[in-house]
């Protein structure tokens, strides 16, 4: 399964990639999660992401284009993958359908998932995550089952992201409409746009994408 997951920031993209990996058993490639370990790294892209990314603006195709076009050739990636977070831009899109061309790799859909603005605002300002295994959560929607203390690992440490500020939150609201929303009828015209309802709970939503790939006759491992 080959899946593109598009989206604004905070409609749930990286919640249902996580989901969808565990059942399909493919990976999931989020060049968000990618560039932040380029920053945590102190990479020369990483330097280079680390003022765009907390500006809420969108780092350079260039980069991302060579870092998805790197990520792509692992061998895990064999089985299948879930993009999240690209393409954001056209010519992020082109480069994209270039890419899998060389490889013979087919999209099976592009799903979007639409959120409203203020949602979209009250869910990034309430999101944190586990310091140590990642695993996600949020102040009013999904706390850990003990206060405090990680689900998955254990952890009692958590950490916010830097662009997770609510007046960061809008230029990334921005970048979406303007330069990530423009390629959606880059899909589409080839009929494999499906979009969801991504303000239903997380289980709807995860059913809603499962009602769509089950239509397209992708079967879970
Ligand atoms: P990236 O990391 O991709 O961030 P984003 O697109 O802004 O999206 P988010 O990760 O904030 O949201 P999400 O859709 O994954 O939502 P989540 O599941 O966490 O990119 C960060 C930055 O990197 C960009 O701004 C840019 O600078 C750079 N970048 C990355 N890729 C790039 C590219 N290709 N080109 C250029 N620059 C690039 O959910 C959000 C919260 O809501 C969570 O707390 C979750 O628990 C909760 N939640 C999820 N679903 C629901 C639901 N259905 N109901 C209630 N709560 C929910
Ligand atoms: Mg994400």
């Amino acid at each position: 399964m080959n899946l593109i997951l598009l989206g604004p920031p905070g409609a749930g993209k990286g919640t249902q990639a996580k989901r969808l990996e565990e059942k399909f058993g493919v990976v999931q490639i989020s060049t968000g999660d990618m560039l932040r370990a380029e920053v945590a790294g102190g990479t020369e892209i990483g330097r280079e992401a680390k003022a765009v990314m907390e500006a809420g603006k969108l780092v350079s195709d260039d980069i991302l284009v060579r870092m998805l076009a790197k990520r792509i050739e692992r061998p895990d990636c064999k089985p299948g993958f879930i993009l999240d977070g690209f393409p954001r831009t056209v010519p992020q899109a082109e480069a994209l359908d270039t890419m899998l061309a060389e490889h013979g790799v087919k999209l099976d859909a592009v799903i979007e998932l639409k959120v409203d603005a203020p949602t979209l605002v009250e869910r990034i300002a309430g999101r944190y995550s586990c310091a140590k295994c990642g695993t996600g959560y949020h102040d009013l929607f999904k706390l850990p089952k003990v206060a405090g203390v990680c689900d998955s690992c254990g952890s009692t440490e958590f950490v916010r992201r830097a662009d997770d500020k609510r007046e960061t939150v809008q230029a990334r609201l921005e970048a979406y409409e303007k330069q990530t929303a423009p390629i959606l009828p880059h899909y589409a015209g080839r009929g494999i746009l499906h979009d969801v309802d991504g303000l239903a709970a997380i289980d709807d939503v995860s059913a809603q994408i499962l009602a769509i790939l089950d239509a397209l006759k992708v079967a879970p491992k």
